[in-house]
């Protein structure tokens, strides 16, 4: 599955092969207007819910985090639409949908180009009834079998040789269903086999899970809900 791409006046709109984004569906005004805002986020980037009740979409800005995002907030360096943020994680979520992962689904993207520079957006479906961890972990303790499932997940990812950039606890959802499922796939990719980057990715998730312990007034998060992580991670790697 390709991504397709049209070209506009000022740079591309990309599509699932399914759908026929317009420009202005990457415009929050857009959907304020039609009373379609469900919600939104605030975390590096503003994350809009948007859409119809039964087929929520998520919208995102690319931002830039750290120092360098207080000087150039939402641009980047045009070095070809194959190489924009916007293209490559569209690309890597169709892959992961092809291998049936639990990731979500992108619907579109535009890549808007002024210049040296580029600025984009990428539209996804909303995972039903879904919240992430640090949401849940700051109402409720989960079962060890949950924190297994977690970690089961996690492991399917890297058995499929998928290097998560980012992997914390705001990036993991738990749907309706209490199933796992990954988001936030910006500057990930596939690699070519696993490696020392599985135990990365593993080390940067404890390192947000304690991070939000500290940081919270409640956040149910123990020793033991990582070393069930960890168990369903190793009984699913390999
Ligand atoms: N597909 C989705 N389904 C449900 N909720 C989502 C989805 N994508 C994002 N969210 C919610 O929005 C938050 C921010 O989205 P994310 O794509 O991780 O942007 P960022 O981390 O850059 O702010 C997530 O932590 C999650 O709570
Ligand atoms: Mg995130």
């Amino acid at each position: 599955m390709n991504v397709n791409i049209k070209k506009t006046a000022n740079g591309w709109l990309l599509n699932r092969h399914d759908c026929d984004a317009q420009a202005q569906w990457f415009e929050a005004t857009y959907w304020q207007q039609q009373d379609k805002i469900l919600g939104q986020s605030h975390g590096r980037n503003v994350t809009w819910f948007v859409g119809e009740k039964n087929s929520p979409m998520v919208l995102r800005h690319y931002c830039r985090g750290g120092l360098i995002g207080k000087l150039v907030h939402d641009s980047y360096l045009f070095t070809g639409l194959k190489s924009s943020r916007a293209y490559r994680e569209c690309q890597l979520l169709l892959q992961l949908e092809q291998l049936a992962l639990p990731a979500c689904r992108v619907v579109a993207a535009q890549v808007i180009r002024t210049g040296l520079s580029y600025r984009a957006d990428l539209l996804m479906k909303m995972v039903d009834g879904a919240q992430d961890l640090v949401a849940i972990l700051t109402k409720k303790p989960l079962a060890s079998q949950q924190w297994q499932q977690i970690g089961a997940t996690i492991a399917l990812f890297h058995q499929h040789k998928v290097y998560h950039a980012d992997l914390n606890a705001h990036n993991i959802l738990l749907d309706g269903d209490n199933n796992p499922w990954l988001i936030d796939f910006d500057r990930g990719e596939i690699r070519g086999q696993k490696g020392v980057w599985c135990q990365q990715n593993l080390q940067r998730l404890l390192r947000s899970f304690n991070k939000e312990k500290k940081k919270l007034a409640q956040f149910h998060f123990s020793e033991n809900d990582w070393q069930q992580l960890l168990q369903g991670y190793t009984a699913t790697a390999n």
